[in-house]
């Protein structure tokens, strides 16, 4: 800029030190825009953080979910847990995709991302504590073990429940190397098989 172009520009009269500053206020639109967002999140706050309930994402996301569940299981009626249906729904690829997502939220932190065991037991090899038939798994998920050591997992759906039991069923015999160096209520003892389909379809014939 040549000295003649900044001798015509306005400047806001402030010299120091023979320095002096340029009037360039920021256009209106700009102050008007900066204005506007503040107003906006006041507003915002006051509609989503006030505390009015179903506004936050937390809680759309916790209303889609429930209704998620619901429309999951709709179909399914309440599943009955027993020997002949865990085996079913251990072969039950559908099934067995949506108890992998309760296993991951619900079991991991203590089981390890694939059951090979952290502050809880391992849940890959032949050896158990509180298990000894294939129900079993159920009734430890429902109603917990070790004083809640094993917390009881009440909160699920039922049928999440008689899901994930199935899957921890299935993780059995994949042997994992554990992680867990944890003292349980007991010995780990081995148990044997679980029946096959063709086992449990002639034992509910014979009934
Ligand atoms: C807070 C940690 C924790 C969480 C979460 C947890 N568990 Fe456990 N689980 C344990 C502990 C600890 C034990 C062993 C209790 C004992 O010492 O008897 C156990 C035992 C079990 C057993 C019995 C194993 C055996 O050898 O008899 C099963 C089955 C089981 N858990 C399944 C699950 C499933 C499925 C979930 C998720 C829905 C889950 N657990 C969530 C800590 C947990």
């Amino acid at each position: 800029m040549s000295d003649q172009s900044l001798q015509n520009q306005n400047t806001t009269g402030h010299d120091f030190d023979g320095i002096t500053e340029y009037d360039n206020p920021t256009p209106g639109w700009w102050t008007w825009l900066f204005i506007a967002t503040i107003v906006f999140s006041a507003v915002y706050f006051v509609y989503y953080h006030a505390g009015a309930p179903s506004r936050t994402l937390a809680d759309s996301f916790a209303a889609s979910k429930a209704q998620h569940t619901r429309l999951r299981f709709a179909d399914m009626g309440t599943l009955v847990v027993n020997e002949a249906n865990m085996v079913s729904w251990m072969n039950n690829k559908e099934y067995m995709g949506m108890a992998e997502g309760t296993f991951k939220q619900n079991c991991v932190s203590c089981h390890g991302q694939n059951g090979e065991g952290l502050v809880g037991p391992n849940l890959t090899d032949n050896t158990y504590i509180h298990v000894k038939k294939l129900t079993d798994i159920a009734s430890v998920v429902v109603n917990g073990a070790a004083n809640n050591a094993m917390p009881s997992q009440k909160q699920l759906h039922p049928n999440d429940i008689a899901l994930v039991s199935a899957y921890v069923a299935n993780m059995r015999g994949k042997n994992l190397p554990t992680g867990s160096k944890a003292k349980f209520s007991g010995p780990e003892v081995e148990i044997k098989a679980w029946p096959t389909a063709a086992e449990t379809q002639a034992a509910t014939k014979k009934k």
